[in-house]
């Protein structure tokens, strides 16, 4: 049933790189979980293994109105995945227009996944505000947005705060509550982004989920189509996705623990 949507004004911040290794942590967890892709980039299902010349998924055909359940992909990771499918610029604009003409043609399909009470789903989305948030956004447990600890990122806050990125503001000041922040590429040798982490972390208080330290194990990870957890389990990006992860978990389900011994699939 809960919805953590991962999200943030910025692109490149590590986005798909959390929503794919968070998913993972919380199936690793015994959580049942889907993993949704809504940026058109295409790229959560790299981190899963999917082949590249496999260029199927739900949000391409969405105009059609696909059923989902024939879009999902089981992955070795025990992750189940929609990817989102490849579409080209053309395609990018019509699926915008098609969501703003009709916003349940996604909403109506994530109502029916969210109606699983054992299924956890992780939705990427694409940078700064889309359709797609919007429309993930008021299903959504835990917005997770994700900064960088620079300038950039800090430079967003007023964006962030105000719930403009979101695409309107009184949908962000309607959820603002559930949004929390995962600070990403953390350098503790570097003096600046130590101390953006730190005014980061005083600002955000406990809404900031945890933070991501810089770790070339994950963009080898991603390089090798693997989650950061089965190629450098015991990289220190490894150990604070885990702990994000279990903050999350612990925030989803704090009177539900996990029942390992339970069958990890059933029909969604
Ligand atoms: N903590 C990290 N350490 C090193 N590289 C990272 C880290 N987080 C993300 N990256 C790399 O940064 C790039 C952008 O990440 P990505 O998840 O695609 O961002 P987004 O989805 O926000 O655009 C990828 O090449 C990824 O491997
Ligand atoms: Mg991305």
């Amino acid at each position: 049933m809960p919805l953590v949507c991962i999200a943030s004004p910025k692109g490149g911040v590590g986005k798909t790189m959390v929503a794919a290794n968070l998913a993972h942590a919380l199936c690793r967890a015994g959580r049942r979980v889907l993993a949704i892709d809504c940026d058109p980039q295409n790229a959560l299902r790299l981190h899963f293994g999917l082949p590249l010349d496999d260029h199927a998924g739900f949000m391409a055909g969405l105009p059609r109105r696909p059923d989902w359940r024939a879009a999902i992909r089981e992955t070795p990771s025990g992750v189940r995945l929609l990817p989102h499918g490849t579409v080209d610029a053309r395609g990018v604009l019509a699926l915008a227009a098609a969501m703003e003409r009709d916003p349940d043609l996604l909403g109506a399909p994530l109502r029916a996944i969210l109606a699983d009470p054992d299924l956890v789903v992780v939705a990427d989305t694409a940078p700064g505000p889309s359709r797609a948030l919007a429309a993930l956004v008021p299903h959504a447990a835990t917005l997770a947005i994700v900064l960088l600890a620079d300038g950039g990122s800090t430079a967003q806050l007023p964006e962030l705060e105000s719930g403009r990125f979101l695409g309107r503001g009184t949908l962000g000041g309607l959820f603002a509550a559930r949004m929390r922040v995962v600070l990403n590429e953390v350098e503790s040798g570097s003096r600046l982004s130590t101390e953006v982490a730190g005014a980061m972390a005083r600002h955000f208080g406990p809404r900031l989920l945890g933070a991501i330290c810089r770790d070339m194990a994950v963009a080898e990870a991603l390089a090798c189509q693997r989650l950061v957890a089965d190629h450098a389990p015991d990289s220190p990006a490894a150990a604070d996705l885990q702990d994000i992860a279990q903050t999350v978990d612990l925030a989803l389900f704090a009177a539900a623990p996990a029942q390992p011994a339970a069958p990890l699939w059933g029909p969604v």
